[in-house]
């Protein structure tokens, strides 16, 4: 079990006030925290050995080409990808799904198709808009019913001969749910379709094996899991890799260079073209390193905890309504209050030192589907507390007697 109180004084932020109040931060599912741990990295990289990577003889260079490929295998390892080449660094999910989608554009024609889930966010909805357009594909939705579960037998019914890709996300940002994607890669696969798996929310809760789920391509953001923002990784079967063509060139990323014709680099430099975010990509390492030392099995435990508590108490407040009632849920709780505006909600918990999110959390058709503008978005992480979410509960009453 982990030791909340010890792991908190990691977290410099969580000493600070935010209007005058103590910080109670449950805008998780946005961006985690940053403990002292990897803020000591990035200090570190820029006091010491900032350099260019793989270009330099001197020993600056030599030591950022270190320390970035040692954290390269570390993501190998924690995902238990197969060779650390087909872990490519970029600037976080979206880069890496516009990447693949990028790639997919000039392997696919009119008349394929391809299936997104009702729960994606907008990173895995609209670059694959922009893919149909392009290539004359059809995009298929998977729907969602009122708990926000994906209907699975609506999904069998979608996929056929036609069926190219499919892309879903590991957990819901909006509403915490965890879709089976074991089932859904294992059908995808039995009709002769890839998979793309967005992790970015499960990343923070769990710890995925890219090869017992045999997942073609999976991605995340470093920023939810403690790590620096602007930097993620795609993994992607080393198959896949070779046959998808470069997203961008630059330097880095080739082999030859000529007016006359451009050879590529292998792999992951074919996609990492123009320097890095060299300091980024070894604080994801470290990131990794502090999560793991934790340990995912307990951070999974404490958290189910806290969502488990937190639901208890918000459901019983009148009138407010838990949106995302899925079986198998993340520690993110979306709700509304009467007819109360989540931006009224979230303004008034702010002024208390409380940190939610409020909006359609860029999934704005889980929204249409439960016709609400939008929902208040409390999600929680290992260092969050009961105490906390006793705080908010309280602050959470105040706000409503304001604004009823
Ligand atoms: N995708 C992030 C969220 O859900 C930003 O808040």
């Amino acid at each position: 079990m982990l030791d909340v109180q010890k792991i908190r004084k990691d977290f410099p932020i969580l000493n600070r006030t935010v209007n005058g109040k103590p910080l109670i931060y449950f805008d998780n599912a946005a961006t985690s925290q940053t403990p002292q741990q990897v803020i000591d990295v990035i200090v570190d990289y820029y006091s010491n050995y900032n350099a260019n990577i793989h270009r330099g003889v001197h020993s600056l260079s030599q030591e950022a080409t270190d320390a970035y490929e040692q954290a390269r295998n570390k993501i190998q390892k924690h995902f238990n990808a197969k060779q650390s080449h087909e872990i490519i660094y970029t600037a976080g999910t979206t880069h890496s799904i516009n990447l693949v989608a990028n790639g997919f554009s000039s392997l696919l024609k009119k008349g394929d198709e391809i299936i997104v889930s009702a729960l994606e966010h907008h990173s895995n909805i609209v670059p694959w808009q922009m893919f149909c357009e392009r290539t004359g594909a059809t995009l298929k939705v998977i729907p969602m019913n009122e708990n926000g579960e994906l209907i699975l037998s609506d999904y069998d019914a979608l996929l056929n001969e036609n069926t190219k890709l499919v892309f879903v996300n590991h957990i819901s940002n909006a509403l915490g749910t965890i879709n089976p994607i074991e089932y859904i890669i294992e059908k995808a696969h039995a009709a002769g379709a890839a998979v793309l798996v967005d992790g970015a929310q499960s990343c923070p809760h769990l710890k995925p094996d890219v090869q017992a789920l045999d997942v073609d391509f999976y991605v995340c953001s470093a920023h939810k899991i403690c790590g620096p923002t602007g930097v993620g990784m795609l993994y992607g079967k080393e198959e896949w890799l070779n046959k998808l063509p470069p997203y961008q060139g630059g330097g880095e990323m080739i082999a030859e260079v000529s007016f006359e014709k451009t050879t590529y680099a292998g792999l992951p430099h074919k996609f990492e073209a123009g320097t890095p975010n060299i300091c980024g990509g070894i604080a994801f390492g470290a990131a990794l390193d502090y999560m793991n030392a934790i340990g995912f099995e307990n951070i999974a435990e404490y958290e189910n905890e806290l969502l488990a508590y937190g639901t208890a108490e918000l459901q019983k407040i009148e009138g407010l309504k838990i949106y995302g009632t899925a079986k198998e849920k993340t520690s993110v709780i979306s709700f509304n209050v009467g007819t109360i505006h989540p931006y009224d909600i979230g303004t008034i918990l702010d002024k208390m030192g409380i940190a939610v999110r409020t909006g359609h959390h860029c999934a704005q058709p889980i929204m249409d589907f439960y016709k609400i503008p939008g929902t208040i978005r409390a999600s929680f992480m290992f260092y969050n507390t009961k105490e906390e979410i006793d705080a908010f509960i309280v602050a959470l009453k105040k706000a409503i007697m304001m604004l009823s």
